[in-house]
């Protein structure tokens, strides 16, 4: 992305000086709601990151311009000091959170902008959160390692924003690596790059621009009180299953009577999910891609039928592409709006999009946007 307006921006507000970082948006090939019922995922950070230009001003508060709504907060760095603005709030939190863990910030100027998509289920908020956390540790010389600052826009999420996410997003937008996706055990952390060049194929996303927004209604959250009560149940006879990662299909149904029937079915989603990724890694080590593709479909039916995360218009888009010969498509992220992911052989791409496209239009008055994916670096100074 162009900077020259952030840089611009800033200095007419603050002045000289001042130091550019940036965080990027992800996908996920496969794995989805697995980050906080500790399976593993399989994302990547992209070529689309939100910006932070910032400088210490001493004042022991925060003045940031976020140059994409042309909207100035200013606010305390106390936990009474919770900006008004739903934006700013994100930020607060980060320094709250920082705060908690003993580091103290005197204070700092900066402009925010980006290209991540908003609402689109590319996770423009760990975007902003990294970026913002990322400047900070390197402005103050914190010392937080790049994954305490991904535990700190989790719990940005979870104490300041309201949703109970998973560890995924802003893990991958401060440790992503050009070319390589990153297979994330949740529970343990434990993490390995894997170079992603999917010869003859392409890596599509296509919005949907329904607008997804995981904190409104919080059904993204009732997922994962879901989780928690089937693991509670299970437990109660088997105590060492401390996690969905913990439990086995078999476990599962020896509590099938005593289970709320939603609860079931998306308890059961989550642990064929979570096979699912293994199963897609193994067969990306043989770059075996019509396997990878034919588990994105089947992560699409369970994201759709049992966890209830789809929408007519993702459903329709993941129709198009099975009627477009597409390798895998799937919605992508938390779900409830926002984009599918496609692989698709590279001679039926134009095609694809030309027609799937057209025909979303025409379906639903409203044009879908097209990313091609390109993974890129995690969180960095500019
Ligand atoms: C959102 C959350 C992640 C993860 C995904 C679903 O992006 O922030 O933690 O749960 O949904 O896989």
């Amino acid at each position: 992305m162009n900077t020259t307006k952030i840089q611009e921006q800033f200095s007419g507000l603050y002045g000289d000086g001042g130091v550019l970082y940036t965080a990027p948006g992800r996908i996920n090939l496969i794995g989805e709601h697995t980050d906080y019922n500790g399976g593993f995922v399989l994302p990547g950070a992209v070529d689309k990151a939100i910006y932070c230009k910032i400088k210490p001003n001493g004042l022991y508060k925060a003045r940031v311009f976020a140059l994409d709504l042309n909207e100035q907060a200013e606010f305390g760095l106390r936990e009474e000091d919770k900006p008004k603005e739903g934006w700013a709030k994100y930020i607060f939190g980060v320094c709250r959170e920082m705060n908690k863990r003993g580091r103290e910030i005197a204070g700092f100027d900066a402009v925010v902008s980006g290209d991540v998509p908003l609402e689109a289920g590319m996770s423009s908020s760990a975007a902003l959160e990294s970026a913002v956390g990322f400047a900070l540790n390197d402005t103050f010389n914190f010392g937080f390692t790049r994954q305490e600052l991904a535990l700190i826009g989790q719990a940005t999420e979870h104490n300041y924003v309201g949703v109970k996410c998973g560890i995924m997003d802003q893990f991958i937008s401060c440790l992503g690596r050009a070319g390589s996706l990153l297979r994330l055990d949740c529970r343990s952390l434990a993490y390995e790059y894997v170079p992603f060049f999917p010869d003859g194929y392409k890596l599509t996303l296509i919005n949907s621009c329904v607008k997804h927004n995981l904190a409104v209604g919080g059904e993204y959250n009732k997922r994962r009180e879901s989780c928690e009560r089937v693991v509670a149940e299970i437990a109660r006879k088997h105590p060492e299953v401390k996690l969905l990662r913990d439990a086995t299909p078999d476990l599962l149904q020896e509590m099938k009577d005593r289970t709320d029937a939603t609860d079931y079915v998306r308890a059961e989603f989550v642990i064929e999910e979570i096979q699912r990724l293994l199963d897609a890694c193994e067969a990306l080590q043989k770059g075996d891609y019509e396997t990878v593709g034919r588990k994105m479909y089947e992560t699409h039916d369970g994201l759709s039928k049992k966890y209830t995360v789809s929408s007519p218009e993702l459903d329709f888009l993941n129709e198009q592409a099975r009627q477009y010969g597409v390798t895998g498509s799937r919605v992508m992220g938390g779900g409830f709006g926002g984009c599918t992911i496609n692989l698709v052989k590279a001679d039926k791409a134009d095609a694809f999009l030309k027609g799937a496209t057209e025909a979303y239009e025409q379906a639903f008055h409203t044009k879908p946007e097209m990313y091609d994916v390109v993974i890129g670096e995690g969180a960095r100074k500019i």
